[in-house]
């Protein structure tokens, strides 16, 4: 049984509430109102509320921490203390479509370190994420040497070891993002060898199910630290591996991710490989 830690029920308080929120809003056209960031890149009332809800929240319970928010942007903290990153809506386009798919992701990362300022901007490691999917009421968390969890129930990732009886998530590119070329030459690739493929369209969920052991791995490109840090640190804690698409086990998410337990993460990444060569 875990003992969850004051710092994880802060986040988890903070996305209940924006959740619950959601949940509410969830098919009311009124927070359907959307605006473009870019092209098929939408930001709608939910999103904003949410972020503003979760803002509250935190910085009420950590005023000097720093924040990075995917709609608000950076805010400053004291620079000695971590920084929250917030997605307040991972699966925007599934909320507006009445797809009920998408989730609230929080993560915790420390403060700059004197090193390398090229490599994420100088800040250190991802130590605490949680990640709320607020129509099923699950809330994944992890923290950084205490495992990762759903509820108080300890997760793993998969134990299956082959690819035929694999399921594997990805995201797949939409007007405005990512490459299709690309991505279309690892499906082509990998989808013959197994189980499935899925695109449910979040990416924190993503990574949590891997997590979970739903999913047996998980890749996709030009994701963003919001979509990202939370989930990666849950599949580590749970004993699986995340890597960028060169194999390389960094100790942030990139935007190239690739998840999985050590056999799948490995197979996966010798045929992703491959056909990014061919
Ligand atoms: C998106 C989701 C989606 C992924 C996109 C993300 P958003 O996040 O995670 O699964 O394919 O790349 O941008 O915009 O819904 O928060
Ligand atoms: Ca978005
Ligand atoms: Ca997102
Ligand atoms: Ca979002």
């Amino acid at each position: 049984m875990a003992a969850i830690s004051g710092l994880i029920r802060v986040m988890e308080k903070a996305a209940r509430k924006a959740g619950g929120r959601l949940r509410r809003d969830f098919g009311e056209v009124e927070h359907l109102q959307v605006s473009r960031k870019g092209p098929s890149d939408f930001v709608s009332k939910a999103d904003r509320a949410a972020e503003r809800t979760i803002w509250d929240e935190l910085r009420a319970a950590r005023p000097d921490w720093g924040f990075l928010f995917e709609e608000g942007g950076s805010i400053e903290g004291d620079p000695d203390k971590p920084r929250f990153i917030v997605d307040p809506l991972d699966g925007t386009t599934n909320f507006l479509h009445g797809i009920p798919h998408f989730a609230i992701s929080i993560a915790v990362q420390e403060p700059r370190l004197d090193g390398n300022k090229s490599i994420n901007g100088g800040w250190g490691e991802v130590t605490a994420g949680l990640i709320y999917q607020p129509i099923t009421d699950e809330s994944f968390w992890a923290e950084k040497s205490r495992g990762a969890w759903l509820h108080d129930a300890r997760l793993r990732v998969s134990s299956r070891r082959h690819l035929d009886e694999s399921v594997i998530a990805t995201g797949i590119p939409f007007q405005g993002h990512g490459n299709v070329a690309e991505w279309s030459r690892i499906y082509q690739a990998l989808a013959p060898q197994v189980a499935g493929i899925r695109r449910f369209g979040s990416a924190a969920l993503d990574l949590a199910w891997v997590a979970a052991g739903r999913y047996e791995g998980f890749w996709e490109a030009d994701l963003k630290p919001w979509d990202t840090a939370a989930g990666c640190l849950l599949v580590r804690e749970a004993g699986g591996f995340v890597s960028d698409w060169k194999g390389r086990s960094l100790p942030y998410c990139d935007s190239q991710i690739l998840a999985g337990n050590d056999v799948l993460h490995s197979r996966i990444h010798k045929i992703l490989a491959n056909s990014l060569k061919s």
